[in-house]
């Protein structure tokens, strides 16, 4: 694997059906730019490439329910999630969509080259839910019913969200359309289906041991081990054919005559969005898009999130193999979820916040785009999932962007300022002890941004800034100036603490591109520039100084004026409003839990009570019924006998934790066989709104088999 010539970096497109949230940010945004940046940094040849993914039932059902056409609904998200990007500072090279020409015309002609070659389709009849009225076929997305596994009643046709479960459309008990909420007929329908399931060896090699027909691809120690872990999970369960095309009127038509009315499914065509948008891009700075895809010279990485890792680490590269001349990814570092304030976001919960709101909200703090992307790199869920925190936000800003960063900064500034007129003094830095461990830790920080570790990438930033604190606080110049203005130990140390702001200036950058400018600003040298660390690295290595003697630096100014500031409450007060916007949905959850008691039955008459024969009695002996997750077998003393009763409680209750337990008995219903047990009766209990269970249990003392009326 020698060094690649150019970079391919990709991030998951998102569904332009909505806006995004800080999680996806963390997720497969923020990551990408912090690695493109750093590579451009090297004076790579790098691209980096997103785009809008307009296609699929998800826009189509947004659309419906907003009432209006797809193409609003992505002409709407497309423009307000690039711009959201570009405004956090995520460095694209071309934010793409799907719904483009070229696309479709990319994606039409990868199908075909499949189809043409044969042996990677296979075209099936299949039946499927019809909606009679609307007289189409319904995505799954489009059926809902029942959840066998947990009895929900609005699950989708392809997952219960109560549950998680992921189901197919015909297992929902009592389905019915979305469109018309009629239930729907079973009709035959032909697909085509990708073989993936004849790709499962070659994959399985590829991934276990990262070579690609007998080739070293890449170290699959690289990977990180959840991704692995799902992917031969994946292949454990044994691939399957998926269809590849869809019954929908939105999308990429089928390229084929006998395919009328029908499109691509909406993740054979988007992956295929990554090359199209690369070949938009190439033709847009006169470059050959087949360069970045087919080049053994080019290294393709996907950064996207853990939901995402089967198509890209599966469907995906057999889709790219079956063509036969493309690139597969030499990594897919996809990170975990993150959560906030212990909880999934959720729109429709008010959990959350979305990146537009954000930059909205803290229209008025400084540097509000740096503060997010720092607090979000400090906690990126990148091995596990994480959580996003208010408190923490303010603990990063405050502790270690304004304690740490912005004071080191704004004090060498001030002090240069103030002893040298701001003209920097001559000095040893790049030969000295100082200089070999700021070489150090900034090498450590590019080993750990290239293995995709960007919470310790920051760690070692942070490591740098601290070096130059402690040092300037242990030679403290101000103490050697008042009495010695022209002392050789003050112009070193200033020296060096400007050397340091210097490296500080550029390996902040692939992490905090705006405050990489004010910190070039507050030097008075250009911005931060294309091979900027790899000419860092070298005038280290080669002991040059990186701000020469007579520089004259700029004035200082206040980086990161902290939230927790007395003087100046507002920052603090934006904090305090988001708190308190979580606090009130919270305060709203617990009123609609009280409220939400079972509504009551219909009315009955005493006769139809009377009929119940309901018995005091005690529970002697419990286990649970083998196979059935929900019942125990119970042995329970009625006085005048002992029975054995089935009791759906199992998830509620251990066996031997109800030994002994008080209960009521319906003692006359008819015996019914439980999984294979007659049981005879029913033991009573009371449910609350999250469908907890408690005994129904008589006064103590009374002994059992006594009637309740
Ligand atoms: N739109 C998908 C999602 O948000 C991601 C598509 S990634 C691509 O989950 F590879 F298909 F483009
Ligand atoms: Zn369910």
């Amino acid at each position: 694997m020698r060094e690649p010539k150019r970079h391919l970096i990709t991030s998951a497109l998102p569904y332009a059906n909505g806006a995004l949230h800080l999680g996806h940010l963390a997720g497969a945004y923020l990551p990408a730019d912090i690695y493109v940046r750093y590579l451009r940094l090297l004076g790579k040849d790098v691209v980096f490439v997103c785009g809008s993914d307009e296609h699929g039932a998800a826009i189509t059902m947004r659309a419906k329910k907003d009432g209006v056409t797809p193409q609003e609904i992505i002409d709407k998200y497309h423009a307000l999630n690039k711009d959201t990007f570009q405004r956090l500072g995520i460095s694209f090279d071309i934010y793409h969509r799907t719904s483009a020409p070229l696309h479709a015309e990319t994606a039409q002609g990868f199908f075909k080259e499949l189809y043409d070659k044969g042996g990677e389709f296979e075209e099936r009849i299949t039946e499927q839910y019809f909606d009679e009225e609307y007289q189409q076929f319904l995505a799954d997305r489009y059926i809902v019913g029942t959840c066998p596994r947990c009895g929900h009643e609005d699950a989708y046709g392809d997952q219960c969200e109560s549950c998680g479960s992921t189901l197919s459309p015909t297992e929902l008990i009592k389905p019915r359309s979305v469109l018309s909420g009629k239930p729907p007929v079973l009709k035959p329908t032909v697909h085509w289906y990708f073989k993936l399931d004849k790709h499962a060896d070659w994959l399985r090699t590829w991934i276990e041991e990262g070579t690609l027909d007998g080739n070293p691809h890449h170290d699959p120690k690289t990977w990180k081990k959840h991704v692995t872990g799902q992917c031969l999970s994946w292949l454990d369960h044994g691939l399957q054919p998926r269809a590849i095309t869809r019954d929908l009127d939105w999308g990429v038509p089928v390229p084929l005559d006998e395919a009328k009315g029908k499109v691509l499914y909406v993740w054979f065509d988007a992956p295929i969005g990554y090359i199209s948008a690369t070949k938009q891009w190439a033709a847009d700075h006169g470059k050959n898009w087949e360069d970045y895809w087919k080049s053994p010279d080019s290294q393709l990485v996907h950064f996207i999130g853990k939901d995402n890792i089967v198509f890209h680490c599966i469907v995906f590269p057999a889709m790219l193999k079956a063509h036969g001349d493309y690139l597969l990814p030499v990594n897919v570092p996809a990170n975990q979820f993150l959560n906030f304030e212990g909880r999934k976001f959720s729109k429709s919960k008010g959990w959350g916040i979305e990146q537009h709101e954000y930059l909205e909200d803290f229209r008025d703090f400084p540097n509000k785009e740096d503060a997010l992307r720092y607090a979000l790199i400090r906690n990126m869920p990148e091995q596990r999932d994480s959580d996003f925190k208010w408190d923490e936000f303010v603990d990063f800003h405050d502790k270690e962007l304004a304690d740490n960063l912005g004071n080191f900064l704004n004090r060498v500034i001030v002090l240069t300022q103030k002893y040298y007129d701001g003209q920097t003094p001559a000095g040893n830095f790049a030969t000295s002890v100082h200089g070999e461990t700021i070489l150090r830790l900034t090498k450590e920080l590019a080993a750990a941004i290239e293995s995709f570790n960007f919470r310790d990438a920051i760690q070692k930033f942070l490591e740098i800034s601290t070096y130059g604190n402690v040092y300037l606080q242990d030679v403290s110049p101000w103490a050697i100036w008042k009495d010695e203005p022209d002392s050789a130990v003050v112009k070193e140390c200033l020296h060096t603490c400007l050397q340091i702001a210097k490296v500080l200036s550029v390996v902040v950058e692939p992490f905090l591109p705006f405050t990489s400018k004010k910190i070039s600003a507050l030097l008075n040298l250009p911005e931060v520039q294309a091979g900027d660390f790899a000419r860092l690295l070298d005038q280290l290595e080669k002991g040059q100084a990186l701000i020469p003697a007579g520089h004259t630096v700029g004035e200082p100014v206040v980086l990161f004026p902290k939230i927790n500031d007395r003087k100046d409450s507002s920052r603090l007060e934006l904090i305090e409003a988001q708190k308190a916007q979580l606090a009130a949905v919270l305060a709203a959850e617990q009123e609609e839990a009280r409220n939400e008691f079972a509504p009551l039955k219909p009315t009955i008459q005493y006769d139809d009570f009377a009929k119940l024969d309901i018995r005091t009695g005690t529970i002697l002996e419990a286990e649970k019924v083998p196979k059935a997750d929900r019942l125990l077998k119970l042995r329970v003393d009625l006085g005048f006998e002992k029975r054995t009763v089935v009791a759906g409680i199992a998830e509620h209750f251990n066996p031997e934790a109800i030994i002994g337990q008080r209960v009521l008995v319906l003692a006359n219903l008819a015996p019914r066989p439980l999984k294979g047990i007659e049981s005879n009766g029913m033991i009573l209990m009371a449910e609350n709104e999250a469908g907890k269970l408690c005994f129904v249990t008589p006064q103590e003392g009374w002994p059992n088999g006594f009637g309740v009326r």
